[in-house]
């Protein structure tokens, strides 16, 4: 019996995600397009506390401005009646043909200038509404062809659009920070900034870099063959970690957007264990929304649909007793500590000591005995089967 997941929870979903017609590249739409309201009134009623989407998802491309309104504000008396906030928003810049070729970093000048102004009229909304965090997930940002695209004109084209708009939100005094979210493919061949390390990266040469941090999410480094859990560690450790996106992948595939730990099983027990309690040698944790970024399958219909949402947040709470439970257990404790992990935390160099004084230990060098050292085992096995006994509800 996982609990029932409440507003105190801090589930989030895109309105893309419960509200995906399952079109794919071989097939047609599986199931009827969803009105947002719908979702909103849905969604609340499944314990989530707030929706996150692109403007396109609530206001269709090429709207009048008088409609705009109108699907703004039935969207405000949704929130209102149900309590749900907005703490994330995005903008489509991958549908419509004109960014077949990016939006910040497409080829065209023109295109590049609208893509600016699109997301530019979207931050006013997104501040209006009250969300403090943007994402740029650039899926179009990339190309197939080695000679098609400059990739350092194009991080160029790209910075200058990151910093522009992050001095824009400053100007304007929003409080919003920017999550950049990296995939390393799909729909471009390749994706500028594939990996969370390549977007941390990024991220240390912009001018406005302070209030720019990073969205993973799990599927997008796990089609890379990545550790999301190990990648969401560094994210942590580098102060960066602005929002999350959760889903499942099953292996270096296609972009499989599963239900939140229908993938890698362990690795998403380990995730939320380091989300909810930090690392063990006390690295932060994460405060965030816990935002769902997942496709409903193709297979399901609608009553599929508010299933696999349900999903997600049982799936995550039954994660989070788990994990609480490992690292309650002290026979867990006890392996943590005969494995060194709780000793990482301490410093190789004592307080005020210099390289030029360790050099002058003969303990660490002269009398160090490594034949002896290299026999110690750490136990990993031991603890890793502790962490599957708890996952599995054996203990
Ligand atoms: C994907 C992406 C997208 C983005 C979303 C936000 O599945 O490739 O996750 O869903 O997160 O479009 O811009
Ligand atoms: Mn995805
Ligand atoms: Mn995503």
């Amino acid at each position: 019996m996982a609990p029932t997941p409440t507003k105190d929870d801090r589930f989030t979903f895109g309105l893309w995600t419960v509200g995906w017609t399952a079109r794919d590249p071989f097939g047609d739409a599986t199931r009827p397009a969803l009105d947002p309201v719908e979702s909103v009134h849905r969604l609340a009623e499944l314990g989530a506390a707030g929706v996150t989407f692109h403007d396109d998802d609530l206001i269709p491309f090429g709207s009048s401005d008088g409609e705009r309104e109108k699907h703004i504000s039935r969207f405000k008396d949704a929130l209102a009646e149900t309590g749900l906030t907005v703490p994330m928003m995005t903008t489509n810049l991958f549908t419509h043909p004109v960014f077949k070729d990016g939006g910040f970093t497409s080829n065209d000048r023109a295109v590049r200038r609208y893509a600016l102004s699109k997301v530019a009229r979207n931050i006013d909304l997104a501040a209006e509404l009250g969300a403090s965090t943007y994402v740029f997930w650039g899926g179009r940002e990339g190309s197939e062809y080695d000679g098609a695209k400059d990739v350092q004109a194009a991080l160029d084209r790209y910075r200058e659009a990151i910093d522009t708009l992050a001095a824009y939100v400053k100007e304007q005094g929003y409080g919003i920070r920017f999550a950049l979210e990296p995939k390393p493919n799909e729909p471009r061949g390749d994706i500028l900034l594939p990996t969370v390390g390549h977007a941390l990266a990024f991220i240390a040469e912009l001018e406005h870099g302070d209030i720019v941090g990073v969205n993973p999410e799990v599927g997008h480094e796990q089609m890379a063959g990545l550790n999301f859990a190990a990648g969401i560690a560094q994210a942590l450790w580098a102060g960066k970690l602005f929002h999350i996106d959760l889903n499942g992948q099953r292996g270096i595939k296609f972009d499989q957007d599963l239900v939140f730990g229908h993938g890698d099983l362990l690795n998403a027990f380990f995730l939320v264990d380091l989300l909810e309690h930090g690392a063990p040698g006390g690295g932060p944790a994460y405060d965030g929304p816990r935002h769902f970024d997942y496709k409903p399958s193709r297979t399901e219909d609608i009553a599929g649909v508010w299933d696999s949402a349900a999903a997600c947040m049982r799936m995550y709470l039954l994660l989070k007793e788990r994990a609480a439970a490992y690292r309650a257990d002290p026979e867990v404790q006890a392996a943590l500590e005969y494995s060194g992990v709780a000793s990482l935390a301490e410093p190789t160099l004592a307080d005020g000591e210099s390289l030029a004084d360790l050099r002058k230990d003969p303990a660490s060098f002269e009398q160090f005995d490594a034949d002896e050292t290299g026999r110690r085992g750490f136990g990993f096995v031991r603890l890793n089967q502790l962490a599957v006994d708890h996952l599995l509800g054996a203990r």
